[in-house]
C-alpha cells in the first residue's frame, strides 16, 4: 500500500476549506461536457450563478504549491475572510461587506503611467486575459495584530511589470485606489487623504512573492476584499496590500502612501512585519488568527524571511518595520 508522506509544503487535509474546490480550467470544461462537476459540487454552480462578475468563468485555477499555509496554520474560512475586512472607503468598521456591494466593478480600467515606455489604459478583462493566473495560499497579517490564511488567485507582480514595460528611471511603483465618494461613503470623510495610495520599490514589486490578486477561494474577488484588482505582499503589514487598484505609476521618487500621510510615526513606507518592533500603541509580538481565534506568535517578515530578508540587506532605514 502506498503511504502518502506529506512534504513540508503540502497543506494538511484540514486546511482545505470545503468552499474551495481547486480544479483547473480544462477539468471544468471536461466536467461541464460530462455534466458531472456541477452536479457533484452544488456550491460551484451556485457560486457561478450568484456572481455578477464577468470574469467568473476564469475560476478556479490551479494552486501553486510553492506557498504553504505555514506550520500549524489553517485556511481561514471563506465566510470569515469575506465578512471581516478593512476597506475604509466603505467605513471604518470591520463589517463593511454589505456597504462594499455598491462598488461598480465594470467597466474598470487600469491606468499605467509615469516612467514607462508607453503610458496606457487597459480594461481589467483585457489585462486578465493576458496574465497567467494561479492560486497562492498566503498568510495575511494586519498591523492591527490579527491575521488570516487565504487562497488568493492572481498573477505575479513581476508579470505585470514586464507588461507595463517601465523605463530604467523607475525605482518605485505607486498604486492608487478608485476615487468615487458618491459610491464609497468613507471617501466623503475629507480628513483622509483619498484616494488610497501605496507603493513598492521595483525590487519588491519584482519579488516572486509580490502578487496582484483578482480572486479569492477559487472565485472572482469579492468587492469587500478589493475587487477587481488588489495587491498581496504577505511579508508586510496588510495596509500595504491596496485594494481596488485603478492606477500604477512607475516613478523615480518614493511615493507617499495613504497611511504614511495620515500618521508617519505609526505607519511607514516599508511596513515589514516584525514581532520585536511594537506599534507605538500596541505590541506586535503576537496576532489573533481570525479563523481559529487563537493568539499566536508573530514571525519576522510574517514567516517569509527566507524569501525576502535579502531585499533589505544593508538597509538601515529606521522605519523598515513600521
Ligand atoms: N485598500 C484600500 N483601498 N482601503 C483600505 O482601507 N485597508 C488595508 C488593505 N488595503 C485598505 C486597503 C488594510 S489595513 C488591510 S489589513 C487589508 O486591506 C485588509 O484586506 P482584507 O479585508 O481583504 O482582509
Amino acid at each position: 500500500m502506498a503511504v502518502h508522506v506529506p512534504k513540508g509544503w503540502e497543506l494538511p487535509e484540514r486546511a482545505v476549506t470545503p468552499e474551495h474546490i481547486f480544479l483547473n480550467r480544462r477539468q471544468i470544461v471536461r466536467g461541464l461536457a460530462a455534466g458531472s462537476i456541477m452536479a457533484a459540487v452544488p456550491g460551484l454552480a451556485l457560486a457561478a450563478r450568484a456572481s455578477d462578475d464577468p470574469s467568473a468563468g476564469l475560476y478556479p485555477v490551479v494552486r501553486n504549491e510553492r506557498f504553504p499555509a505555514g506550520e500549524g496554520r489553517e485556511l481561514t474560512s471563506e465566510r470569515k475572510a469575506t465578512r471581516y475586512n478593512n476597506f475604509y472607503e466603505f467605513g471604518t468598521s470591520k463589517k463593511i461587506w454589505k456597504a462594499a456591494q455598491a462598488l461598480k466593478i465594470r467597466p474598470w480600467e487600469v491606468r499605467i503611467d509615469g516612467e514607462v515606455e508607453t503610458p496606457r489604459t487597459i480594461a481589467i478583462d483585457e489585462l486578465l486575459s493576458q496574465m497567467p493566473l494561479e492560486e497562492r495560499v498566503y498568510r495575511h497579517r494586519c498591523v492591527e495584530a490579527w491575521s488570516m490564511v487565504v487562497p488568493w488567485t492572481g498573477f505575479a507582480f513581476s508579470e505585470f511589470v514586464r507588461f507595463a514595460n517601465p523605463t530604467a528611471n523607475a525605482r518605485y511603483v505607486a498604486m492608487e485606489t478608485f476615487l468615487d465618494p458618491d459610491t464609497a461613503k468613507g471617501q466623503r470623510q475629507d480628513w483622509y487623504p483619498w484616494p488610497y495610495v501605496e507603493g513598492l520599490t521595483m525590487a519588491e514589486a519584482n519579488h516572486e512573492l509580490a502578487f496582484l490578486v483578482t480572486g479569492l477561494y477559487g472565485k472572482p474577488l469579492p468587492r469587500q476584499n478589493g475587487s477587481p484588482l488588489r495587491l498581496a505582499v504577505p511579508w508586510k503589514y496588510g495596509f500595504k496590500s491596496i485594494k481596488s487598484i485603478v492606477r500604477f505609476t512607475f516613478t523615480a521618487e518614493r511615493p507617499l502612501s495613504f497611511w504614511e500621510e495620515m500618521n508617519a510615526r505609526e505607519y511607514g513606507f516599508w511596513a515589514n512585519v516584525n514581532p520585536d518592533v511594537p506599534h507605538p500603541r500596541w505590541s506586535q509580538a503576537t496576532e489573533k488568527d481570525i479563523g481559529t481565534g487563537e493568539r499566536i506568535p508573530t514571525q519576522i517578515f510574517n514567516g517569509y524571511g527566507e524569501w525576502v530578508a535579502s531585499l533589505y540587506a544593508g538597509n538601515t532605514d529606521s522605519t523598515l518595520y513600521r
